[in-house]
């Protein structure tokens, strides 16, 4: 039976749009309809999600004049300018027209890519997102960053480009696999550290109830990720300042995920070790308790996540990574630190040679 719990929005003006969270959403026509201007709906989904999900979101659309759908192969790997190019192809041939809704239905990679996808077809057509991973639900698809990645930087190629909606339908969390499971409560953790403290106590808390996947739990970690998430969306939605807390640990994680290769490291794992990278620095530059960084540890243990770099990485591969970080501005690198539990900050005057010391094996 469909439930909603609870309705955000993401206030950007004319750009405005609202975060439904809820069971069975998928199911909810009328929730879809709302969101959807014309008769055409293009659905991306990929190999795993389309069999799990598909059939309940093309039901809930009801009688539609014309619906393609598309399943991308699966996997980080194909996050790429050919599975791009592949859509269009699609697209093209069904003769979809500019007043068409792209659907993604899928994680953060089907999300990044419809998204991009439907900001460039004939110049921008709607979309709605459909998270079905965890990352996704809590990061993803909310506050419009798409892209795909080329092969020497991850996300290098994409658009600042708004859903209509975004419809989490919680029960999709119980076909996930634990480790990816995992990897989404690293960025549920995230909004914890950079600004909500309290919630980070709560999530220290109750991390065994969200690890066992009891429904009342998980709603309320997605709703305060997203209303986290959404509040620094509207104050920044193209990143010029302080949208960049959100990427805390994405530097050094980005590094572990390209140096890696992609799909190797989840995404999620990287940057949960990228974010104890940066809770270690804080605490040398004496901003917070190196016990805190401690219990960060144990709790990332507790979740069954990485707590150290890859073997095959040193400090200069990671210093040559990041130097292809998007947050490498006029050659200075700059990242996100914690000047305490629940306040972040961002940095410009972290040195090489701290660098080399927070990476030495
Ligand atoms: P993903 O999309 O690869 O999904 C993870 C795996 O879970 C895949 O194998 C997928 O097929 C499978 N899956 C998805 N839903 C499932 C379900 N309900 N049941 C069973 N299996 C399911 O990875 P992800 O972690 O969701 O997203 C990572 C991507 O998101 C990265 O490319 C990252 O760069 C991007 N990202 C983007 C933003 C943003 O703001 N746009 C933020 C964070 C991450
Ligand atoms: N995931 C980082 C952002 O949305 O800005």
């Amino acid at each position: 039976m469909t439930l909603l719990m609870h309705t955000l929005h993401v206030e950007l003006g004319e750009r405005s749009y609202p975060v439904y969270i809820g069971r069975d959403l998928l199911s909810d026509s009328s929730l879809l309809a709302q969101h959807i201007a014309g008769s055409q709906v293009v659905i991306v989904s990929n190999e795993v999600v389309a069999p799990l999900y598909v059939d309940r979101v093309r039901a809930a659309l009801g009688e539609r004049a014309l619906v393609t759908e598309i399943v991308l192969p699966d996997g980080e790997q194909h996050k790429s300018l050919d599975t791009l190019a592949s859509i269009f192809d699609r697209v093209m041939a069904d003769r979809h027209s500019r007043n068409t809704t792209f659907i993604a239905v899928g994680g953060g990679v089907v999300g990044d890519i419809t998204g991009f996808a439907a900001a460039c077809y004939q110049r921008g057509v709607n979309f709605i997102q459909v998270p079905t991973t965890l990352l996704a639900q809590v990061d993803s698809s909310v506050g419009g960053k798409t892209a795909v990645n080329h092969p020497r930087g991850k996300n290098m190629i994409g658009a600042f480009y708004q859903p209509q909606a975004v419809l989490i339908d919680i029960n999709t969390l119980h076909t996930l696999p634990p480790r990816e499971f995992s990897a989404g409560l690293a960025e549920v953790v995230k909004y914890g550290l950079i600004s909500d403290e309290p919630f980070y106590r709560w999530l220290q808390e109750h991390m065994p109830r969200l690890l066992a996947r009891e429904e009342a739990a998980l709603a309320e970690a997605i709703e305060r990720s997203c209303a986290n998430k959404a509040q620094v969306v509207a104050a920044d939605e193209r990143e010029g300042g302080i949208r960049a807390i959100l990427n805390l640990g994405h530097t050094f994680g980005h590094a572990i995920e390209t140096g890696q290769g992609y799909g190797q490291w989840l995404h999620g794992e990287a940057v949960a070790t990228g974010m104890l990278l940066a809770l270690e620095l804080s605490a040398r530059r004496g901003w917070i308790a190196v016990s805190e960084v401690e219990d960060f540890r144990a709790l990332l243990r507790d979740m069954h996540l990485p707590v150290s770099v890859p073997e095959d990485m040193d400090a200069a591969m990671f210093l040559d990574l990041m130097a292809h970080d998007k947050k490498v501005i006029d050659g200075r690198l700059r990242l996100i630190l914690l000047e305490a539990i629940g306040a972040a900050c961002i940095v410009d005057d972290v040195t090489e040679a701290e660098l080399r010391t927070l990476l030495a094996p």
